[in-house]
């Protein structure tokens, strides 16, 4: 049974000028998130990412559909019930939304307090989440004195405290440089693996979906465009819009405006070659265009890495007969994907 189940859920919000539209900020998603699964969801901004994640964490009720967190309706439960229910759920922020005023060791017994921990069951749980988040010699430091990194370190620590099942992460390193970025990803992925804690992580990042996520969801517009296995969605994208998306963030696919540049640099003719792991090897691809006679330039490329499987597209200026270029590149068609620029 999955985790979260949402069916058909859309969320409005109020025109924001008086006779204006209505902003429906999530429209008509349907998305099975199940346990163990680390789940990104992915889109431009203002594409409703935020908006589902306070939706399912209850934060705010659904306009109409239903959503489900363990087999359980949250729409209409009363705000007892609600409570009860989020603490199961831990949430993470871009701005870590610390207690500045409280130590770090204040920061993550908060939540134990809230769920009436007594002050002897706090003192080991919150040693042992320092522990776990490597922030043992911090206990008593003020989040003022920590790093970024460090930061969001201890509100992963407070988030895991009730020993939520599942993670909510929005935005979780975007205010992290790379580094750190790759830390804390760590980090996250060791709470899935150890805890078995279920996570969704809200990002527009590449990198962040590609390093830690196992299947993905391409917001746009409020709608979940595409979604699932993360290698499937980002090396072959099956629709227009999420075709156009993926393009923005996947490595080695030149812009409509690059190509353009490309091709006033370049002679011939500019094709595009997308691998994916498991197709023909690139070296025959190059073997039949040189037996065809052809003189060829790699110009543009890059290869995406996605948990040990690769994808990649590499830009070719090709020069030579065009009946000769056409056999080839229909041969070579047979095997990989091949596109040319118009
Ligand atoms: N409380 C609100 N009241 C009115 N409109 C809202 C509210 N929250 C979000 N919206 C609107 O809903 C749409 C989706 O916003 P949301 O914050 O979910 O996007 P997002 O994908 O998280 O974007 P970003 O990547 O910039 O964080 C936007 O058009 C936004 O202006
Ligand atoms: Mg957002």
């Amino acid at each position: 049974m999955a985790l979260v189940a949402l069916k058909n859920v859309t969320k409005t919000y109020p025109a924001p000028e008086k006779g204006g539209r209505e902003v429906v900020a999530v429209d008509d998603v349907t998305l099975d998130i199940e346990p163990g699964d680390v789940y990104g969801i992915i889109g431009y901004s203002g594409a409703g990412k935020s908006t589902l994640v306070r939706l399912v964490n209850a934060l705010e009720p659904a306009s109409s559909g239903s959503i489900e967190f363990d087999g359980r309706e949250l729409t209409g439960l009363p705000e007892r019930e609600l409570r009860k229910i989020r603490l199961g759920i831990g949430m993470i922020f871009q701005q870590f939304n610390l207690f500045s005023s409280k130590t770090v060791a204040g920061n993550i017994a908060y939540p134990l307090k809230v769920a009436g921990w007594s002050k002897a069951e706090i003192a080991p749980r919150v040693a042992e989440l320092l522990e776990f988040v490597g922030l043992s010699d911090k206990a008593k430091s003020y989040p003022e004195q920590l790093s970024g990194g460090q930061k969001q370190r201890v509100g992963i620590a407070r988030a895991l405290a009730t020993s939520p099942r599942l993670l909510l992460a929005d935005e979780a390193t975007s205010a992290l440089d790379p580094e750190t970025t790759q830390e804390v990803l760590e980090l996250l992925k060791r709470v899935n693996r150890e805890f078995g804690v279920t996570i969704v992580v809200i990002t527009h990042e590449m990198d962040v979906i590609q390093s830690i996520a196992t299947k993905v969801a391409v917001m746009d517009g409020g709608r979940v465009i595409e979604n699932g296995d993360v290698f499937d969605v980002f090396s072959t994208p099956k629709n227009s819009s999420s075709q156009r998306f993926v393009a923005t963030v996947v490595k080695g696919l030149p812009s409509p405006a690059e190509l353009a540049v490309l091709r006033e640099r370049h002679e011939g003719r500019i094709v595009t070659i997308s691998f994916r792991d498991g197709d023909a090897s690139q070296a025959q691809v190059f073997l039949e265009l040189a037996r065809a006679g052809l003189d060829f330039e790699l110009v543009y490329g890059g290869i995406n890495d996605i948990q040990g499987r690769a994808f990649g597209h590499l830009t070719l200026a090709i020069r030579g007969e065009d009946a000769a270029t056409d056999a080839a590149l229909a041969s070579i068609a047979a095997r990989v994907e091949v596109t040319e620029a118009a």
